[in-house]
């Protein structure tokens, strides 16, 4: 099971590359998550001022037990079902705008190229 994601993920990854979202770098998107390190942890399954990104590519949105997530992502949550690459590069440019509600979420990665590193970050982790 866990093979075979890997494998969507890099195919989803690799079709980005020629479509609207390039492809990211995992080495530099490492450097990028310092950016999200008050915030978020990427490795434990503890929850800061924002829930954990363990597992968060292919995770269903707003799905950590015990962190209080806002009304708007809350609501929205059905509608996104699980994260993938391109989903979450639209909530990282402009939350509010991608769930359509109000985000505890104030941050937005504006830089298209940082967004793609940060999601192959994060991709990379699921191995
Ligand atoms: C200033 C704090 C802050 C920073 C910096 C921040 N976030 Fe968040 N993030 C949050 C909060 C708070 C939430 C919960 C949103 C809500 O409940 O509306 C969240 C939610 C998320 C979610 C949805 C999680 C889920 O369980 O559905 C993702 C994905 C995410 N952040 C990724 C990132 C990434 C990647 C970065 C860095 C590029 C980042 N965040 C930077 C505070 C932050």
């Amino acid at each position: 099971m866990k093979f075979k994601f890997v494998i969507a993920v890099a195919a989803a990854l690799g079709a980005m590359s020629g479509g609207a979202l390039a492809e990211g770098d995992a080495a530099k998107g490492e450097k990028v998550f310092k950016k999200c390190k008050a915030c978020h942890t990427e490795t434990e399954e503890k929850n800061k001022v924002g829930p954990h990104l363990v597992g968060i590519v292919g995770r269903k949105a707003a799905s950590v037990e015990g962190y209080k997530y806002g009304k708007g992502i809350t609501e929205a949550a059905e509608k996104i079902g699980e994260w993938d690459a391109e989903k979450l590069a639209a909530y990282l440019e402009n939350p509010k705008d991608y769930i359509g509600g109000q985000s505890k979420m104030t941050f937005r990665l504006k830089k298209e190229d940082q967004r793609a590193d940060v999601i192959a970050y994060l991709a990379s982790l699921a191995k």
